[in-house]
């Protein structure tokens, strides 16, 4: 066997690669994938068989304060739509879900002012208390250790917060001035440490992003060992900085959602809608993987258009909740299988 398919091996055997290791598997993925997803889709199974937890995605305000390069949502993009939900139109969502079958709901957003601390703990409490049964997943970006835990104790169960790059002068290209991997970090282990079922992430083929960064993004995983991980390619908006950068593709998201199904065995892992969106089989081939996540979008349809991270964002197919019978079938003929539980992470199986 070749000496990098050793390393695979070595990756599957103990779950941890140096950085040079990784640095020489992601450099040469394209005669490794097949070999790693043989292992990965293995581990999966071990952990969570053949299904496929399904969350529903509510998608509750276009408004950010924050200027990421990459992001179409970005602060300086003039050009957005903006809109918000109210607590009744995300309840509403949520309601639309939970007869759709959904015990899952991700309320994602821009870091966005109008929705203090008071009023994202009283949605919480109110959809915990009209849905006990449900998991509530945030994704609303860098808050205090306070507003976490105030979300926390309100009822959230998980929450979600791409650390985007581990490498700092990588993460500076990719941010403005105000903001800091370190601070980025800082939230990830406040998250665990409070008690959330916590997910990081990164895109794949952002801007200036080269192998090591990405073997640094291993290495981050490692030392966090989130239960939840976001990975998807980075797709250019036109209306932002890197409007005429190329995207990632969905070979390496593929390689690089292997690698983490193996670096973290048991972790929940989307096939994200950026993959979704730049390959027509991205999230079934994402499933292959090692993936076993998918979250259909239950956010109002005539808002979906507006919440454009990045260009060409399918948001009116299989991915929508109004069209998850299809989304099922497509599940079901990959040779998996559609769960509408909540679906937490193994260590949480037992808790609240
Ligand atoms: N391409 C792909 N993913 C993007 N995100 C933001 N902008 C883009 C883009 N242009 C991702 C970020 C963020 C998540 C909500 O969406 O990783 O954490």
């Amino acid at each position: 066997m070749s000496e990098l398919k050793l390393l695979i091996d070595k990756l599957y055997r103990t779950s941890h690669l140096e950085k040079e290791e990784y640095t020489a598997v992601i450099t040469h993925y394209t005669e490794l994938s097949e070999y790693l997803f043989s292992l990965s889709s293995r581990v999966r199974e071990a952990s969570y068989g053949k299904d496929v937890y399904l969350r529903g995605l509510i998608e509750f305000t276009s408004c950010c304060k924050n200027d990421c390069l990459y992001c179409g949502i970005r602060r300086s993009n003039k050009n957005a739509q903006r809109y918000r939900l109210s607590k009744e139109q995300i309840i509403n969502c949520c309601e639309n879900g939970y007869a759709l079958g959904f015990r899952t709901f991700v309320l994602q957003g821009g870091e966005d002012m109008h929705y203090t601390d008071d009023i994202i703990c009283d949605i919480i409490k109110s959809i915990k208390s009209l849905y006990p049964d449900c998991a509530v997943t945030l994704s609303i970006g860098e808050k205090s250790r306070e507003s976490y835990q105030r979300y926390f104790d309100s009822g959230a169960d998980r929450f979600l917060l791409r650390h985007e790059t581990a490498n700092e002068a990588h993460y500076a290209r990719l941010h403005p001035e105000n903001m800091s991997l370190s601070n980025r970090k800082n939230c990830l282990f406040t998250l665990k440490n409070i008690g959330f079922q916590t997910g990081a992430g990164f895109m794949v083929g952002s801007p200036y992003q080269t192998e090591e960064n990405l073997a640094e993004d291993m290495l981050f995983l490692e030392q966090l060992k989130p239960e939840m991980v976001g990975i998807g390619p980075f797709i250019p908006h036109k209306e932002t900085p890197f409007g005429a950068m190329q995207s990632g593709t969905a070979e390496l998201t593929l390689f690089m959602l292997g690698l983490t199904r193996l670096a973290l065995p048991t972790v929940l892992l989307p096939a994200t809608t950026a993959l979704g969106t730049i390959h027509p089989y991205g999230r079934e081939l994402a499933l292959k993987a090692g993936a076993n996540v998918i979250m259909p979008n239950l956010s109002p349809s005539d808002k979906r258009s507006k919440y454009s991270l990045y260009d060409n964002k399918i948001y009116d197919g299989d991915e929508s909740a109004q069209n998850l019978s299809s989304l099922k079938k497509r599940i079901e003929s990959a040779g998996y299988h559609a769960v509408m539980s909540r679906g937490d992470h193994i260590d949480f199986t037992k808790e609240k």
